[in-house]
């Protein structure tokens, strides 16, 4: 088969690596894109058709992965384009901006959620796929690091495990090091590590790692939190956890491109954003 990827992104492009591994020709299109996702692409030897429109004249199937903010305009793209093969969203959004997507692609859509790092040992990464042609996108895959889960013929079951996931592994990074600037906002930094190293071993470790792991893709994550905060709200259950995960990940947007960020980093930024929004505790103490 002949498959479009949009785009090669840091997971995109293991994902097409697996479908070219599976023995599909994979096809994507530089309009717009930076000159990061053209050298991932050049480097995975996709063939780049350049336009939207040249690429769904060409491909049978299209999988989206993309920011989850993206996830619906991109969609819109491929309809007004006229393309009609099977169309596979892998983006992290909620299940009613699933239902969005289905509405939008009819028959074609494929309803998909991953987890896991990008794709480049086995037993790391996984594609919840479902809906009614789920099985056709899970074929796609025969082969390469991207193992397929099959969650049945409901719309909205992949969006849903992807929500369910993200929402404890992002939101409790979110958490952490926001409890990290909270102690040094009130002066008690040293005391919690030591406290924490007593009762709740490993916790500072995990917020060192988490500042590190999740600074350069904060930008990208204030959106994702945003798409569960919605699908809890949408179960009768309460957004604001998430809510308040994306404004953490807002402050640290522009660690996007940081060398080595620490902690340290992390709490200047939700510092002094607060600051700078109006708190009326003052401004806030300088992180050494
Ligand atoms: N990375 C992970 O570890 C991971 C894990 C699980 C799930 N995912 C899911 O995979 C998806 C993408 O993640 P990623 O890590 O590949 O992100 P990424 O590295 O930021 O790549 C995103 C790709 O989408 C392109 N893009 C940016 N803005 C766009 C827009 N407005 N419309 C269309 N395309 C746009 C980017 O192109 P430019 O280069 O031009 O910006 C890039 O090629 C997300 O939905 C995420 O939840 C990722």
């Amino acid at each position: 088969m002949k498959v479009g990827l949009l785009h090669p992104g840091a997971m995109g492009v293991t994902v097409g690596t697996a479908l070219a591994e599976s023995g599909h020709r994979v096809h994507w299109a530089c309009d717009g894109r930076s000159a990061a996702t053209a050298q991932r692409a050049a480097g995975a030897g996709f063939a780049d058709l350049q336009t939207l429109p040249n690429l769904t004249k060409a491909v049978d199937g299209i999988i989206s992965v993309c920011p989850p903010e993206a996830a619906l305009e991109l969609a819109a793209s491929v309809v007004r384009s006229g393309f009609s093969g099977l169309y596979v969203d892998a983006n992290a959004v909620s299940p009613d901006t699933g239902a969005r997507l289905a509405e939008l692609l009819g028959e074609r859509y494929v309803d998909g959620g991953i987890v896991g790092p990008p794709a480049r040992s086995p037993g790391s990464t996984r594609l919840f796929l479902s809906g009614p042609r789920a099985e056709e996108a899970a074929d796609w895959f025969a082969a390469g690091f991207i193992e397929t889960v099959m969650l049945g013929e409901r719309c909205g079951a992949a969006k849903a495990l992807k929500m369910c996931y993200a929402a404890y592994t992002k939101g409790a990074s979110a958490l952490l090091l926001a409890i990290r600037a909270l102690a040094e906002a009130e002066g008690v930094t040293d005391a919690l590590l030591a406290e924490w190293s007593r009762s709740q071993p490993g916790l500072a470790e995990r917020s060192e790692h988490s500042a590190k792991a999740v600074s350069p893709k904060a930008w990208r994550f204030a959106g994702e939190m945003r798409e569960i905060a919605a699908t809890f709200e949408a179960a009768g259950l309460p957004g604001g956890f998430h809510e308040a995960a994306a404004s953490v990940y807002e402050r640290m947007a522009d660690l996007k491109n940081a060398d080595h960020p620490q902690v340290a980093d992390v709490i200047e930024r939700l510092l002094n954003e607060g600051a700078s929004e109006g708190s009326s505790q003052g401004p806030r103490p300088t992180v050494s």
